[in-house]
């Protein structure tokens, strides 16, 4: 571990940097809440919160927060409700705290009791909320009224590392695994404690720790290896966190006790059950499997001639004695395409699959959808699926690492996209049903339910390789938490507590973050026709990249046009996945919206967009627009120059030279590769090679 200083200029510390904050009256009434701290309770993640909240005010206030409150003086106070801290009970006393859920709190400023206080039905629910309040000292918030209760929104709140037992990270853009060496579990537990608290800080409640293609190695993670996963999942439970793992469908095969993976074998069934058994023994708290099959080459029950409700209802049967869930991806679909078939379409796959399963899994399963039908591009639909299982536990699956979207090189503040996402009608139920009522399960009345998203750390000093990617994770934290939050208020907090309060600062870099999407997506894929990047690696341009390729990612540009026809009459007949007036919006060409109209159908080049131009002046004029707003950002955070902490200034600056270069780069091979095909002029007769 480096020293102190180091740590805070170089983005390690990310949101729980806590800038000092500047002198005057806020600062004097802080000091005199602050100073003092009660808590009466051992529990480990009560004294794991205690630290958190003595180091925060150390940091922001540079005073002490003492653990012998004075009669005379004011103080905060942290309980459980059944704790036995005298404050808590007074100040809570007349009040009813049936509305606290398990990971709840409630924070109340009392003046008869001369305290702040913060209690909670369970530990857990005090670390939420001691960070609650010290994010609000962070945002220079007024805490001299506090009343509030405030629980997640959503249950299930989780991340899903793609990490792997060498030490590589799938789709890792910020250096190696902090889980795993050479096949080996790290030593030092210091960098996994300090991600818990990131993670826990930033309301998360579930991690999974290895890869959903979970290779040889990681197959043993629920044999072998149980013990090191033990000693991961002790850190997380600290900062309540439930640990799970990805788990290998044909695991029993691997360690050669069952000739076969088939659900419906007795003998594998009783391989699980034993696994899980073995499994609560070492982690009584242990979440459960994600799962991974019949996808990109991975096993799955298809084998066996059985279906996804065969294979999940096996795994959860072994789990449910234990309270475990099973986490069952959606990512199904054919990647062995061939591209002259016009017919089969991948956005369409999920839904073919698991429609028709909907209410035959058992209730300790989710199956977990990515947001839109393809795989995490800069813009898509979202996936049909929400909405149409009525009888299923469902989570959301976003992407924090940015694999198609700059891969932290690119700023792409993702929160707003998300946001979107999580406000589409689907329409279920007659309207009103958006994608974050289907998830935190509210409109259904599911078991379970929650937001998911794949990872973005790796071992890189600030964790996320770009540091204005730190703001996806933590936004990512707090969407789950409350859906509600606006891009604006997460962006907002994040700069407070990373960079400290001068509001010039906060302005330049929150303005950066809010229009980093629209500015990624406008250099590169137009019109939601996606995928014209590199195989494999998925990172620059390369129009044609996957035309011809068996992964069912085409965009079908010819020199008339462009575009993948999902409609009913003559295309794929995706369109009528969708419900209502989605279906019926997305199916005519007059009324899909531009940003998706190539999505959905093949147009020619002169075809007129809602906007009033042409798809070929769209492209050229994005495009054009888009270097150049990248090249902005640039020239925005040099304003920043000895206004942010130097370490953090120029590694932004040089990722952001990077990206207006590589925005170039997009620019002129997109729009060069359409002016080829096209033969059409730039209205703008701008230079196109
Ligand atoms: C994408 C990604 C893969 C990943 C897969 C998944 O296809 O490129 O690396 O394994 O998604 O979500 O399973």
């Amino acid at each position: 571990m480096s020293q102190p200083t180091q740590k805070r200029d170089s983005g390690y510390e990310a949101w729980l940097t806590y800038p000092a904050l500047p002198q005057g009256q806020l600062h004097k009434e802080y000091m005199e809440w602050c100073g003092a701290v009660s808590v009466t309770e051992e529990h480990e993640t009560i004294q794991a919160a205690l630290s958190e909240w003595q180091r925060g005010i150390l940091l922001m206030l540079g005073t002490e927060s003492v653990q012998e409150p004075q009669p005379e003086g004011f103080c905060v106070a942290f309980g459980t409700f059944q704790g036995g801290n005298t404050l808590i009970r007074n100040v809570f006393a007349e009040m009813s705290t049936d509305a606290v859920g398990a990971e709840g709190f409630a924070i109340r400023t009392s003046f008869a009791h001369k305290c702040i206080a913060v209690g909670a039905a369970a530990p857990a629910g005090l670390l939420y909320g001691v960070f609650h309040l010290l994010r609000l000292l962070g945002s220079q918030k007024e805490i001299g009224q506090l009343d509030e209760i405030v629980n997640p929104v959503n249950a299930l709140r989780m991340i899903n590392h793609w990490d792997n037992f060498d030490g590589s990270v799938e789709r890792g853009y910020s250096g190696r695994s902090f889980f795993y060496e050479h096949n080996r579990f790290v030593e030092d537990m210091g960098r996994i404690t300090d991600y818990a608290r990131l993670m826990s800080t930033a309301g998360i409640n579930a991690i999974a720790i290895n890869n959903v293609n979970v290779h040889a190695l990681e197959t043993l993670f629920i044999s072998t290896y149980l013990p090191e996963v033990a000693r991961i999942a002790g850190i997380f439970r600290t900062y309540g966190i439930r640990l799970f793992l990805s788990v290998n469908f044909a695991g029993p095969m691997h360690e050669g006790e069952v000739g076969n993976a088939d659900p419906l074998d007795p003998g594998v069934r009783q391989w699980w059950q034993k696994k899980a058994a073995d499994i609560y023994r070492l982690i009584p708290d242990f979440g459960g499997f994600v799962v991974k099959a019949d996808s990109e080459n991975r096993p799955g029950p298809f084998t066996y001639g059985r279906d996804h409700a065969d294979g999940a209802n096996m795994l959860a049967e072994a789990l449910e004695p234990f309270g475990g869930i099973v986490i069952w991806r959606c990512f199904v679909y054919n990647c062995k395409q061939d591209w002259r078939d016009r017919k089969t379409d991948r956005a369409r796959a999920a839904f073919d699959h698991f429609k028709p399963l909907d209410g035959k899994f058992k209730d300790n399963v989710i199956l977990q959808i990515k947001n839109g039908p393809m795989d995490f591009q800069v813009r898509e639909p979202v996936s049909p699926l929400f909405g149409a299982l009525e009888q299923t536990n469902q989570v959301i699956e976003f992407q924090i690492a940015q694999e198609y979207t700059g891969q932290q090189r690119h700023v792409c503040y993702l929160v707003p996209q998300w946001k979107e996402i999580m406000e589409f009608d689907t329409q279920a139920k007659g309207g009103a049903a958006p994608v974050k009522h289907i998830v935190d399960g509210s409109v259904w009345g599911n078991r379970y339910s929650g937001v998911a998203a794949v990872s973005s750390v790796g071992n890189d000093r600030n964790w996320t390789g770009h540091l204005l990617a730190q703001a996806n994770l933590y936004g990512f934290g707090r969407l789950a938490w409350n859906p509600e939050l606006s891009s604006e208020e997460i962006a907002a907090e994040w700069i407070a507590l990373t960079f400290g309060s001068d509001t010039d600062v906060a302005g330049v870099i929150s303005r950066i973050l809010l229009d980093s999407w629209e500015i990624y997506e406008s250099y590169t894929a137009p019109l939601g026709v996606g995928w014209m990047i590199n195989p494999e690696h998925h990172y620059g341009p390369n129009v044609d990249g996957y035309e011809y390729s068996q992964w069912g990612t085409y965009h079908y540009a010819d020199r008339q046009g462009i575009g993948v026809d999902r409609t009913t009459a003559t295309g794929t007949g995706y369109s009528a996945q969708y419900m209502g007036s989605n279906a019926r919006r997305y199916d005519s060409l007059a009324a899909c919206p531009d940003e998706l109209l190539l999505f959905f159908h093949h147009v020619p080049y002169t075809h007129v967009l809602h906007s009033g131009k042409t798809v070929i002046q769209h492209i050229y004029d994005s495009h054009f627009a888009g270097a150049e707003r990248a090249a902005g950002l640039l020239e925005d955070w040099r304003t920043l120059k000895n206004r942010v902490a130097e370490g953090l200034y120029v590694q932004v600056e040089e990722r952001l030279q990077g990206q207006a270069a590589h925005a170039r780069e997009w620019r002129d091979q997109i729009n060069t590769y359409f002016y080829r095909k096209s033969g059409i002029e730039d209205a703008g007769g701008r230079r196109i090679y």
